[in-house]
């Protein structure tokens, strides 16, 4: 994690982890009251005054480029709202390089991919790894994640956890892979996820394009990697 996260961590007291350790990411958890975690709190404010007469439910987060903090984002965005006692469920649609179960610390040995293609029970896949937050890994990765993720058991499948929670996250890949696209259309609200730092306007345009090609509903974007010295904070969330 780059700043300020870091920089939050910095001022916290030392906590003993491994660089490659992904549950540092989770800040909302480990660092509830620094900084970054009020940024994700103002996120989640945000989110709940979004489209006030149909509030989305299904949120998907996804972004133009690799590596612009949708996983780290889903995930502190879910803790946040499980703090506020909202019924929560993570779902990890990030087949090919999944991450949630190394920011939760579980394994990935079962997940989405067996509740579609394996006929598990839902109940028997997901975790709660804090209370009211629930989550379901990707699982083995597929030979055809396209194909799983067009289905028409997703689709039913989304359609039970829109009934059986307040908010279901789900963590895509970047929108260039067509599985982004799929899961945009499916979701009541999408949120793009885009490094402050990096992320330029020709690719962020395309992804626009993309998402409204499929009749996305596109909440607001989530600016990541912002650097404290210059007035911001990390995650900002502008919503339309
Ligand atoms: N708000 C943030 N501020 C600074 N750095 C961040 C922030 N969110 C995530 N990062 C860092 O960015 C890197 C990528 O994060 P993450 O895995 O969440 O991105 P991603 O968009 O899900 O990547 P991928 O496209 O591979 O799925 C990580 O090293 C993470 O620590
Ligand atoms: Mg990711």
């Amino acid at each position: 994690m780059t700043d300020p996260q870091r920089k939050t961590a910095a001022a916290s007291p030392p906590v003993r982890r491994r660089r490659d350790d992904a549950t540092r990411d989770l800040v909302a958890v480990h660092d509830p009251s620094g900084a970054a975690s009020e940024a994700y709190k103002m996120l989640r404010t945000n989110l709940f005054y979004a489209l006030i007469d149909s509030p989305p439910k299904i949120i998907v987060l996804t972004s133009a480029n690799l590596g612009e903090g949708k996983s780290t984002t889903t995930a502190n965005l879910g803790v946040t709202l499980a703090q506020a006692d909202k019924n929560v469920l993570i779902l990890d649609c990030d087949l090919r390089r999944p991450r949630l179960h190394s920011m939760f610390g579980v394994n990935n040995t079962r997940g989405l991919v067996d509740i579609l293609a394996g006929g598990d029970r839902i109940e028997e896949v997901w975790r709660e790894p804090i209370p009211g937050l629930k989550l379901i890994c990707a699982g083995p990765p597929p030979p055809n994640p396209a194909e799983l993720l067009s289905s028409r058991r997703l689709v039913e499948f989304l359609a039970e956890m829109r009934r059986r929670f307040d908010y279901v996250l789900v963590d895509t890949p970047r929108i260039g892979v067509s599985d982004s696209a799929v899961l945009a259309a499916h979701g009541d609200g999408v949120l793009l996820v885009l490094d402050s730092q990096r992320t330029r306007k020709g690719p962020l345009r395309q992804a626009m394009r993309a998402l409204r090609g499929v009749g996305a509903n596109v909440l607001g974007t989530v600016m990541t990697n912002f650097d404290v010295s210059r007035g911001g904070n990390t995650p900002y969330g502008y919503f339309y």
